[in-house]
């Protein structure tokens, strides 16, 4: 059975999305732990019943193929490119330099290549941080979360370099900001608040003063901390005074801070970013239309999340089956005892554990936990994108 909808807002329960499909008795008894009553969606339900196996050929073929035309290398060095790219930027902002927009454009037709061909496996390096890249890592993954929802909102390829450029650049002004400030390990007062809130004119400043520059770019540096109620800085601007680049921006930054780590606290879990964007939403701080395509895309388990299974086992997500949501394939990294394993899982093949009970995600965790860092396992997951 598919359940569309709950007796509760879906917020106060662990089932983050529109709708889940009901696959065995633990998940009936989930459920019954947090509604009394639920609605299911009968024409779903015909559809997320058939199995893999009663799929037909051609779409076991394309999945296939799917698998095989995977490139990480390729993602990889874009990924590698754009933080070689902003590295240079962020030098020549320190010297004082003018920066060559045309580059940037550049990096990022590269990014939107990849994305068209091997989504997930741009999707997954946005996971993997590697220490004292925070401002590079930021401005790669926001680009790829904006050009992620460009793509969903049907742009070309012109309009999604120039998104991409947009997300990639948009927090340059926080080269300007002293580093006591930005990696300051306790909350900021009120005045380094507002230090780190001239990173939007200076953003705006070094972008307009470049070469080959493109305006939106410009906007969206001085633009993306702007809210929909007009309650953002540093202009106090209102939802129809803001370009959609803006708005796009300003959700997938949104997401990118919660789910990276800080020096005062851990990174999120993709969960809690969901909730908080969801709440951001309904208090009209960023577009609600916007923040749903991009929570629904990403799924319940996005590929790089860290989930631990009904077995006691940690795993890493690698790539969510269409037909079944809620059962991705996952490398499985520790086991009942937490000690260090290896293991591929194609979770929509197993449904029970070696010891004969259902065997499902019971909870999402966040990166970093059980020491899991996803660097760690960079040449299996490249054999698993690869085979
Ligand atoms: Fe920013």
């Amino acid at each position: 059975m598919y359940v569309c909808e709950l007796d509760r807002p879906w917020l106060e329960t662990p089932f983050m999305l529109q709708g889940f499909e009901v696959e065995n008795d633990a998940d009936i008894e989930a459920v019954m732990q947090h509604c009394e009553y639920v609605y299911i969606d009968l024409m779903r339900t015909k559809v997320v019943r058939v199995t893999i196996d009663e799929l037909p050929g051609s779409f076991i073929n394309d999945k296939k193929r799917a698998f095989v035309e995977k490139d990480m290398k390729a993602a990889d060095s874009t990924r590698q490119n754009t933080s070689n790219l902003i590295k240079s930027f962020i030098d020549e902002i320190r010297f004082g330099q003018s920066l060559d927009i045309q580059l940037a454009k550049n990096a990022v037709s590269d990014c939107v290549a990849n994305l068209t061909k091997n989504p997930e496996a741009m999707m997954f390096l946005t996971r993997m941080r590697n220490k004292g890249e925070g401002l590079n890592q930021h401005a790669f993954n926001v680009c790829v979360y904006s050009i992620v929802l460009g793509r969903l909102l049907g742009y070309d390829a012109t309009q999604l370099e120039q998104l991409g450029t947009c997300g990639l650049l948009h927090d340059m002004g926080k080269v300007t900001i002293a580093d006591e400030i930005l990696n300051k390990p306790g909350p900021l007062n009120e005045e380094e608040i507002a230090i780190v809130q001239t990173h939007t004119t200076a953003g705006r400043d070094i972008l307009m003063s470049g070469r080959n520059i493109f305006s939106g770019t410009v906007d969206v540096a001085y633009g993306h901390h702007e809210n929909i109620d007009g309650t953002g800085y540093p202009r106090g601007m209102q939802g129809h005074q803001l370009n959609i680049n803006c708005k796009i921006v300003a959700v997938v930054d949104k997401y990118e801070a919660i789910t990276s780590p800080k020096p005062y606290r851990p990174a999120g879990d993709h969960l809690s970013a969901v909730a908080i964007l969801n709440q951001l939403a309904r208090d009209n701080k960023i577009d609600s239309s916007l923040t749903l395509a991009f929570v629904s895309y990403l799924g319940i388990y996005p590929p790089g999340t860290i989930v631990e299974l009904s077995s006691g086992e940690v795993a890493i997500v690698l790539e969510s089956n269409p037909r079944q949501r809620l059962r991705p394939q996952v490398l499985v990294v520790r086991d009942a005892d937490k000690a260090p394993t290896q293991g591929f899982v194609d979770m929509s093949e197993k449904t029970v554990d070696d010891n004969g009970r259902p065997f499902r995600i019971v909870t999402v965790r966040r990166p970093g936990d059980f020491g899991i860092d996803l660097s760690q396992y960079y040449d299996i997951i490249m054999l698993a994108f690869n085979s």
